[in-house]
């Protein structure tokens, strides 16, 4: 494995690849020496684009964006299918595709909850579940959850959201105990405050506050993120599984 190119050969599935943390994941795989299929839902132009600037860069891999609606079964399993499709080998899951609602509590509708647990608890099962046994008969293979602070600690305003979040930790720990000894690892990946379209719509007050508690003063890049994830995906980290690790420049230490 040239030492610049940890993924080389391995087959990746990215959900909400199309902006933000997934799509600098997809960057840093193709990068790195993967072949990518990406899930986008209301992005598909960007996803166009990402796609045709990657094959363009990295001649020769794959990088194939497809329609994702990871909150509906039928819909998540299409897409899996797909997927499986356009590569020659399956070897790492990235589940990221996610969304927020924030809103106190006491004001909360049952859209919002609903909306928040739909994309980024249930896309656990309807993702993870079609993809799960070719990894299993392989004996081999990593899956990425992305998780958030928010799930780890709490966050007012993000009720939602941090019991999500905390349930794709739940789900990942326990995971990585039922595979394990297939050779598939599972982990969480919880970022802290990333500069995406996701915190783009903090108000500006809130964000200067919210910098102040992080120690470097600064939200993270994407880039920050991916570093991990591909890590995570490749071998260097096969002796790592059942982890939540923060991404978060120290929020909370
Ligand atoms: N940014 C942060 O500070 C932060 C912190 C902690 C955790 N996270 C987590 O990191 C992950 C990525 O966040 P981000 O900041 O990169 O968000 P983002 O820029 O808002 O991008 C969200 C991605 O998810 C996709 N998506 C949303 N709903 C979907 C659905 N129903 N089905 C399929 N795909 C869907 C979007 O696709 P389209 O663009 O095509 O609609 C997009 O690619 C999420 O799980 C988020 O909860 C982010």
């Amino acid at each position: 494995m040239p030492d610049d190119l940890p993924l080389a050969g391995r087959g990746c599935i990215v959900t909400g690849g199309s902006r933000g943390i997934g799509a600098a994941v997809v960057r840093l795989a193709l990068a790195q020496g993967a072949d990518v299929v990406f899930g986008y839902h209301s992005a598909e132009e960007r996803a166009r684009a990402l796609a045709d600037e990657l094959r363009a860069a990295h001649p020769g891999r794959r990088c194939v964006p497809l329609y994702a609606q990871v909150a509906d079964a039928a819909e998540a399993g299409r897409f899996a299918a797909a997927a499986l499709g356009h590569l020659d080998r399956f070897d790492v899951l990235v589940n990221n595709a996610g969304v927020t609602r924030d809103t106190l509590f006491a004001r909360m509708v049952p859209e919002q909850w609903h909306d928040v647990m739909s994309t980024n608890l249930d896309s656990m099962y309807t993702v993870t579940k079609p993809l799960l046994m070719p990894l299993v008969k392989q004996r081999g293979g990593a899956i990425i959850n992305i998780a958030s602070s928010s799930g780890l600690h709490g966050i007012p305003g993000q009720t939602a959201y941090s019991a999500a979040k905390a349930g794709v930790i739940g789900f990942t720990k326990a995971l990585a105990k039922e595979i394990g000894s297939r050779g598939v690892t599972v982990n969480a990946v919880a970022p802290g405050l990333i500069e995406t379209d996701m915190t783009a719509a903090i108000p500006p007050d809130k964000a200067e506050f919210l910098k102040s508690l992080i120690p470097g003063h600064a939200f993270g890049s994407p880039e920050d993120v991916a570093h991990l994830v591909c890590f995570l995906a490749s071998d260097r980290a096969r002796y790592i599984t059942g982890q939540a690790i923060e991404v978060s420049g120290g929020l909370v230490v």
